[in-house]
């Protein structure tokens, strides 16, 4: 593994869910594979989760952490070659990538979809052109289209809380007041396509994901008959991938209740975390003993610690 930018980067992904599952198990048994060795964390959006649980995987490595908020700490980046840089940015990717790689041994990026240009959000700029002018190794820490880590930590925890050997999983869409990216949805149904299950895609007219990504997953447009025989709910927001960046609906018609959970086989409750409470789902979900989004929140630092191992023992 040279970059981990998607899901696709893990070849073996059971294997990979195993050994993270190891490393929970027993945190500082490779605790000084990092030493000497830097991680630089770069954030052009905020998080709680995904800084605070890498960093804490690189402590159980002994890595050393640099954090930084590139979006109001650094000078603006210019993306395009060949530019006359007489405008708002002040320097190019080229020699902040440069730079980067002198002052650390990998780099994790997060930067957000815009919304606004759906080709250049599939074009995956920051996180790619990092990968293009670095001479280390790039973690994505959620990007435009994709948010890898999240996945492979719901994969773990679907893992350790799944009965069944064949579950069935239900991603379901839910209200938001804001437009939000597709990025923890595809990855969702990515890392899904990696596990034997039963799964199905709940949604309103007009949410389809990428059909790139979807393939030939079920779409159901009724919640509640998507849930009946559930063993386990991923509630999600996203805007709309046709229609680009739009919200369609405002209603809550399709807020995840515990009304409507007893369809389900009792099943457990998956976020990604952070939820808007009483617009995504209602609080007796979130509170209830099968809501999951604490656990889910825990094994982002086995997924990280994983990803920031292999890149070490690639060197
Ligand atoms: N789930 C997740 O990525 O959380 P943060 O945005 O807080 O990092």
């Amino acid at each position: 593994m040279k970059h981990f930018l998607t899901l696709d980067d893990i070849t073996h992904f059971q294997d990979a869910v195993a050994e993270a599952q190891a490393l929970k198990k027993n945190p500082f048994a490779n605790e000084n594979l990092g030493r000497h060795k830097t991680l630089g964390m770069l954030f052009f959006n905020p998080s709680l989760r995904t800084r605070l649980s890498t960093q804490k995987a690189a402590q159980h490595l002994g890595i050393h952490t640099m954090v930084m908020n590139f979006s109001n700490e650094a000078w603006a980046l210019e993306f395009e070659n060949g530019t006359k840089m007489n405008g708002l940015r002040s320097e190019h990717i080229k020699e902040a990538a440069a730079v980067v790689s002198k002052y650390c041994d990998m780099v994790a990026i997060r930067a957000f979809a815009s919304l606004n240009d759906k080709v250049k959000d599939e074009g995956e700029e920051v996180l790619n052109k990092f990968a293009e002018y670095a001479s280390i190794p790039v973690i994505n820490m959620e990007s435009a289209t994709a948010h890898p880590l999240q996945a492979f930590a719901d994969a773990i925890t679907i893992k350790e809380h799944s009965t069944k050997k064949r579950p069935k999983i239900v991603l379901t869409w839910a209200p938001h007041p804001k437009a939000l990216p597709h990025a923890v949805a595809n990855s969702f149904v990515r890392m899904v396509k990696n596990l034997e299950a039963d799964f199905v895609i709940a949604q309103p007219e007009g949410y389809q994901l990428n059909a790139a990504i979807t393939g030939n997953t079920p779409l159901v447009y009724n919640q509640e008959e998507a849930l009946e025989g559930a063993d386990f709910v991923y509630a999600k927001n996203w805007c709309s991938y046709t229609e680009y960046g739009k919200i369609l609906r405002t209603d809550d018609e399709w807020m995840l209740t515990s009304e409507k959970m007893k369809h389900t086989n009792d099943a457990m409750f998956m976020h990604c975390l952070p939820v808007r409470r009483n617009i995504v789902v209602a609080d007796g979900v979130l509170d209830h003993p099968n809501s999951l989004v604490i656990e889910q929140a825990n094994n982002r630092t086995y997924a990280a610690q994983w990803v920031l191992k292999k890149l070490l023992q690639n060197g």
